[in-house]
């Protein structure tokens, strides 16, 4: 089967790390044509290097990374600090990279690479907000019928939000460009947290990652063990969500997961609901269904399955 070439557009991030990661575990089942960083989880600058420090422990340093939008298309930025900590990879202690940062803008390559790929040809994985995805659709329209699809990490309905009560962090930070983005016309797959709240790294399966015994189980390890801390406190669960890993592995199985075809729209106009993804579960509406809307996985395959591809890096 030939890979499937997809771009991941990410905010790391230690589950964007994760998903990054697994990834580039995968060459037989995706190609990653390149990186793509967005301000989200902390600012640019620390995204852009984040996201090189990554694929420099994947031994990807010929792949190549960009820096998009450092704020979302009109609103200031919001972090989350809060849940990455400072350097958004906190954990371990990691050191610099020194791979280089590509000179074009993200949201340039994004529109050189659809514009020169076949029709439906490339997948998005935009795991952060959606800000550089929706400036590319705004700068170049003619690009949006190259994407095969987009398989996003954002959004909730029954699971309700996680930096309001209305919205989940990546939708709540760029709502504007998340309402271009479901309003694309482009088949979108959604991981939001009604799912990734079922893929709970535990103590037993971080422990999985540590003994893989190579740098990267060491890494996954640590920086899952850091993640956990403030979503166990938060909700009382037995272990934190990883989101944005979801995405990845459902482009390698897509049977450990389970959804339904509906109409999703964004809140934009109230402040109180601002980025709430007002998904019509139960098809009460005529609106037009526009997403593959994830509730469910087998959180056993799941994790099997990153523990495995991990052990190759
Ligand atoms: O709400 C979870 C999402 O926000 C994840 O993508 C996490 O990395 C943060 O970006
Ligand atoms: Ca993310």
């Amino acid at each position: 089967m030939t890979p499937r070439k997809i771009i991941i557009d990410t905010d790391p991030g230690q589950d964007d790390a994760v998903a990054i990661l697994l990834a580039l575990a995968s060459p037989d089942d995706i190609e990653v044509l390149g990186i793509t960083a967005v301000a989200g989880n902390v600012p640019l600058a620390l995204t852009q290097k984040n996201a090189r420090i990554v694929c420099e422990l994947a031994g990807r340093a010929d792949l190549p990374v960009f820096a998009g939008c450092d704020a979302p298309l009109s609103r200031p930025l919001v972090t989350a600090e809060h849940v990455h900590g400072k350097t958004g990879l906190d954990g371990p202690v990691l050191s610099d990279p020194t791979m280089a940062l590509q000179d074009r803008h993200a949201v340039d390559f994004l529109v050189d690479t659809l514009s020169r790929e076949p029709s439906e040809s490339v997948t998005l994985v935009p795991i952060g907000p959606l800000t550089n995805i929706a400036a590319a659709f705004e700068k170049a329209p003619g690009i949006i019928p190259k994407v095969q699809e987009i398989v996003l990490m954002g959004g909730a309905y029954f699971e309700v939000g996680n930096i309001t009560p209305a919205a989940e962090f990546n939708i709540y930070v760029d709502p504007e460009a998340a309402d271009i983005v479901f309003k694309s016309g482009v088949p979108l797959t959604i991981m939001p947290l009604d799912v990734t709240h079922k893929a709970l790294v535990t103590a037993p399966r971080i422990e999985a990652f540590r003994q893989i015994g190579s740098e990267v189980g060491h890494m996954v390890a640590a920086w899952t063990d850091f993640f956990e801390r403030f979503d166990k406190e938060k909700y009382g669960s037995e272990g934190a969500p990883l989101h944005d890993p979801c995405t990845i592995a459902y482009l390698i199985q897509p049977d450990l997961f389970s959804g339904r075809r509906i109409n999703v729209e964004i809140e934009t106009g109230s402040e109180l609901t601002r980025g709430m993804t007002v998904a019509d579960w139960w098809g009460v509406t005529d609106r037009a269904a526009n997403a593959h809307f994830v509730g469910d996985l087998d959180a056993e395959g799941f994790y099997g399955l990153l523990t495995d591809r991990l052990a190759r890096l």
